[in-house]
Formats: C-alpha cells, structure tokens, sequence
C-alpha cells in the first residue's frame, strides 16, 4: 500500500460473519480476502483472471476475486473455500468427492475448483460428461490430469442428490410428526372436554 493513500471501509458478510476491511481504492478482493482478512484458502496464481485459483462465491456465483476491487464487494457476501464446510467441520458434497476421489494432487488450484463446482452444480445439479467439463474448463490446473476433477464433479452431483433426498425425507418426517402430535392433542383436548362435560352433568344431576 502507498503510504498517505485514502482508506475505504468495506463491509462484507464473509462465511456468515460480518467482517469489516479498511483498504486503498486500489486493493483487490483477492489481496484483501488474504491480507486484510487472513484467509489464506483463497490462492492467488495469474492475477490475470486466467488460472481460476482465486474464485470464490460472490453473492452465490463464482467470480474471480483477483478481478475486482475489494471496494466493489461493498454490502456483498463472500463465500470463501473456508466457508464451505459445515460449522461442525462435515465436508460440503464437493469437498467430499474431491478427497473421495483424489481430485487434486499438489492443492494449489483446488480452493478455486471447490468454489467453482460449488456455484455450478447449485446451476446444474445433474450435469453430464460435457456440462461438468464446461463447468471447469476456465480453472487451470498443472497436476492432476482433470480426469479425477471431472470424476469428483460427478461424484458431488450424486452426493448433493442423496442429502438433498435425506433433508426432503427429515422435513418430511418431521411434519408427519408435528401433525401427529397436533392430531394427538387434539384428540386429547376433546376427551378432557367430553370428560368435564360428563363431571358437570353428573354434578348438576346430584343437585
Ligand atoms: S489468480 Fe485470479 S484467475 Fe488466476
Ligand atoms: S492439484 Fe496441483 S495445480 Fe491442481
């Protein structure tokens, strides 16, 4: 940064926590995910847009963080590989299938592919051969070969199927629950109703 240069706050949601980031105009997203706000899962390869290490979600779809300023994700929320796991540290179905299927080798370039997967399987859960090649063609990566990255996306697509079903399935459950319990104290409420009315007759008969 150039000393004596203006600062601009930016608030940003990141992962789900307001986070808060004073930067020069010129400062871009990506240095300031890693700098100003240490999350370093964000890798930084070309800086030119080309590789797609850099992608993170941007109000849900993938941009590349090393082609904006951080002054314009202004009011934004930012999902960053970090933020891809569940709180309780559970892998995210994409997460999942890359280590279930040896999707990367060195890692450079995986946080940019989980973010890209991530947003596109949400456009397309159940993409085929070419869509998941088209899905991650603008991602670069030196190691792998792709054939493990593209095994992996449908590897994610099956895996967001089956817990997308068992959350259908639990809300499911649960209404049925919750119906049955309405149902029960309901019927409760009638045979204590019935009940009274019997005990005020009965009363008012003994009078
Ligand atoms: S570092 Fe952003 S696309 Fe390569
Ligand atoms: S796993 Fe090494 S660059 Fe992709």
């Amino acid at each position: 940064m150039t000393s004596g240069e203006a600062l601009h706050e930016v608030h940003m949601t990141v992962n789900g926590a307001a986070m808060i980031a004073r930067v020069p105009a010129r400062r871009l997203l990506s240095d300031c995910i890693r700098h100003d706000l240490g999350l370093t899962g964000t890798h930084v390869g070309c800086e030119h847009g080309v590789c797609g290490a850099c992608t993170i979600l941007l109000d849900g779809a993938a941009a590349r963080s090393c082609l904006l300023l951080a002054v314009s994700a202004d009011g934004a929320e930012i999902t960053t590989v970090e933020g891809l796991a569940a709180r309780d540290g559970t892998l995210s179905p994409v997460q999942q299938a890359f280590a279930e299927c040896h999707g990367l080798q060195c890692g450079f370039c995986t946080p940019g592919f989980l973010t890209t997967v991530t947003a596109g399987l949400q456009a397309t859960p159940d993409p085929d051969d070419e869509q998941v090649r088209d899905m991650v063609g603008g991602n670069l990566c030196r190691c792998t070969g792709y054939q493990n990255i593209v095994a992996a996306v449908h590897r994610a697509a099956e895996i967001g199927a089956a817990v997308h079903e068992a959350a259908v399935h639990e809300a499911a459950v649960h209404e049925a629950a919750e119906h049955g319990a309405a149902v029960i104290g309901a019927a409760v409420h009638g045979a204590a109703e019935t009940r009274a009315a019997e005990i005020a007759r009965s009363r008012a008969g003994g009078s």
